[in-house]
């Protein structure tokens, strides 16, 4: 034993390996669909073919006479749900959850019937033979930017901004961008598929299930089945990916609906191909932006109006039009996001909603300012930096974007770069550089903790958080050694639980700040409550924390973390294909609890920024109203190729409104990353790409020099 320092090292801010991370890799970590359970049986969801239309019968008594099939649920023998609630988001639930309820079907893989069964083939096998017959209506899938029903909606931002004469400002201004920025349809496909167990025990309904929040899906549970929410446990314990698409879809209800119904363990497991309908995605958008500067670089005018789809029957909106209200500032300053709703699944949150689609469109608007006013675009950005939120008017808790813009410019050599456009050439390959601004909202919300202090010496903190592979779980260890003085070692995280008690979902980049904050304030009172020298009784010694007022007390600001992108491709000229050669993010993200798994929060977001730049795009067939390949060979992602040296670092910024100063860096590695990829495309070959994915027949269409 070496003897304790009297000063302790803060351990936030040290590199930390993930304190999972040996049950994860030799297999000790169970996963939500192989915890095993005495009398489990399986259900398999049947999906519909139609786009849109009426179920007219649902032929069950071929299916049931299978071998090992237990039960057919379908609306015709469904309990009925409560869906007419609030739920912990603010709004009504997504009745896309609330399956078979009606013979309605408002798109192709609507959950039509859950078959339960012996063993997942056989439920599989009966699924398949399932006769469903359907009355078939004519489906609308067709998403434009013109859609004459697309209007505005406010969701948890305002759906239109504005200020100023925009015609004016245009009309007055030397430099003009007006253009049309298009993205696809994208899908999270975390690594896990989505999985739920429920089971009845002593009065009581668990549910182990993967998800991004377990009091979150407990409480929709409760409500949708109109049950004590005391009654209703959900655990989460690892969770293989999330990216927005793991809160309360149909595979836990049906497998809770088939539970009540059996008296038994039931388990659902989505499908890869049945995530693509049931897990919700990134609505694709139409995003017109038009820029007015004056000679030397000046906004004038900006307008960002974004379009994005829905389902018809729900209201979900991607705002991409929302980044242009913190980044920049102009005389004349609109925008706007807009919905269309078609026969289509209902999309949702997928990392860095709306920032990830409105930085492609806004950043690389930019970049088209910079190049028609003969200015460097980090210059341009330095020019238009504003003293205070744009709309908001409130002032910024921090702005780091050009201490990020210097470093990385340092860093990647951006000084040397001729501006000219495609003048490299090395063999058959276009080089170029491109760069992009990146910002996400930095947010906390109410949480409960408890930490215990054990008779051995050791440390408990319970917290409804979930680890979606973020990290979250060895950050709360680093966070809660410093909060009570002690080491890492002496502290076990115990999360996913709903009976810990409330606390924000992993979502919105506020996970880990929102549970620091409630485990801080816990473990700092504990020590309160601690005589030094007098023993802890056997029981150990907890206190409890909820963060709701402290939170509450937060004065407004514009809170956001930043970040800069920096891109070198290499562009195939014969055959159009793009390859990023390196990349490299600087980040001004709040304090960093955990260098090691922060870095591979920024470098998996940037990854995905080069996927969403150069492959992602899922394609409907305008005749079945379905995808064409879905599924991970028909939906291309970059993979060990595509992915070159890509570099995340971060400067100083800590929140000082924060116990901690953490920001919250989940979603903004994502954010710039495809813009910056474009704009090294356009330096490489002079050409602007303004739709994604930047496809080879893309760039063999819009030709280059020397083709
Ligand atoms: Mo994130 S898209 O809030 O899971």
């Amino acid at each position: 034993m070496t003897t304790a320092p009297t000063a302790r090292e803060s351990s936030v801010g040290t590199a930390h390996t993930r304190v999972e991370g040996r049950d994860k890799v030799t297999g000790a970590a169970r996963y939500a669909g192989e915890v095993p359970f005495a009398g489990l049986a399986h259900g398999w969801l049947a999906l519909s073919t139609i786009a849109r239309g009426r179920i007219l019968s649902v032929e069950t008594a071929g299916a049931l006479a299978m071998p090992g099939v237990l039960t057919v649920l379908h609306h015709g023998n469904a309990p009925r749900l409560d869906t007419d609630y609030i739920g912990l988001l603010g709004v009504p639930p997504d009745p896309t959850c609330a399956v078979f309820q009606h013979d309605r079907v408002p798109h192709l893989g609507w959950p039509v019937a859950l078959v339960v069964a012996g063993t997942p083939e056989q439920a599989r096998e009966a699924a398949e033979a399932l006769v469903v017959c359907y009355e078939e209506e004519p489906h609308d899938i067709a998403f434009t930017g013109e859609h004459p029903d697309a209007y505005p909606v406010d969701g948890h931002v305002p759906a239109v901004t504005g200020k100023g004469d925009l015609e004016a400002e245009l009309a007055a201004s030397d430099a003009v961008v007006d253009a049309e920025y298009t993205t696809p349809e994208e899908h999270h496909n975390p690594m896990e598929p989505h999985a739920a167990t429920a089971r009845w025990e002593d009065g009581r309904l668990e549910v182990v299930d993967s998800n991004q929040g377990a009091t979150w899906v407990a409480g929709d549970l409760a409500k949708l089945f109109s049950l004590d929410p005391a009654s209703v446990r959900v655990r989460s314990e690892h969770v293989g990916g999330g990216f927005g698409s793991k809160g309360i879809r149909a595979h836990q209800v049906a497998a809770v609906m088939a539970s009540t119904a059996l008296r038994r363990p039931v388990r659902v497991v989505m499908t890869r191909r049945q995530m693509f309908s049931l897990a919700g995605y990134r609505s694709p958008t139409v995003q017109r932006i038009r820029l007015g500067a004056d000679a030397g670089g000046r906004l004038r005018a900006l307008e960002h109006r974004s379009v994005s789809l829905t389902s018809t029957v729900f209201e979900f909106v991607e705002p991409s039009a929302s980044v242009a209200r913190v980044m920049y500032d102009a005389a004349a300053h609109h925008t706007a996001n807009r919905v269309v709703r078609l026969d289509v699944p209902t999309p949702t949150w997928m990392r860095a909603p709306g920032e990830a689609p409105g930085s492609f469109a806004l950043e690389s608007a930019l970049d088209e300012l910079a190049e028609k006013c003969g200015i460097d675009p980090i210059e341009l950005r330095a020019r238009n930096e504003p003293e205070r939120g744009p709309v908001s008017g409130l002032p910024f808790s921090g702005r780091g974007l050009l201490a990020c813009f210097r470093e990385g410019a340092r860093r990647f050599g951006w000084a040397d770069r001729d501006p000219r456009p495609g003048l490299r050439r090395e063999g058959r390959w276009l080089l170029g550089t491109g760069t992009a601004a990146a910002s996400f909202p930095a947010g906390a919300a109410p949480s409960t903790a408890a930490v215990t202090a054990e008779a051995d010496g050791t440390f408990t903190v319970r917290i409804s958080a979930a680890d979606i592979g973020t990290g979250a779980r060895t950050a709360l260890t680093l966070v809660a050694a410093d909060a009570l003085g002690t080491r890492p070692d002496r502290v076990r995280v115990r999360i996913g639980d709903s009976d810990f008690g409330p606390a924000m979902i992993a979502g919105g980049s506020m996970g880990t700040r929102s549970w620091a904050w409630a485990v801080t304030a816990a473990a700092d009172e504990l020590r309160e409550r601690l005589t030094p020298g007098t023993p802890v009784p056997p029981e150990g010694v907890t206190v409890r924390s909820d963060t709701t007022e402290a939170i509450g007390a937060l004065a407004r600001k514009e809170r956001h973390s930043f970040g800069a992108q920096f891109a070198e491709v290499a562009v195939d000229v014969t055959t159009g294909e793009v390859r990023v050669r390196r990349m490299l993010g600087v980040f001004a993200p709040g304090r960093i609890v955990n260098p090691l798994t922060a870095r591979g929060q920024f470098v998996g977001g940037m990854v995905w920024g080069i996927s969403m730049a150069l492959h992602e795009e899922a394609v409907r067939d305008p005749a079945s109203g379905g995808h064409y390949g879905a599924d991970l060979a028909g939906y291309h992602v970059a993979t060990h190729a595509d992915v070159p040296h890509v570099e995340a670092d971060w400067i100083e910024d800590p929140d000082p409104d924060d116990p901690v100063g953490i920001k919250g860096i989940g979603e903004i590695g994502i954010v710039g990353a495809a813009a910056a990829v474009a704009n090294a495309v356009w330096h490489a070959t002079g050409v602007r790409h303004r739709s994604l994915p930047i496809r080879p027949d893309r760039v063999l269409l819009a030709g280059a020099p020397g083709t």
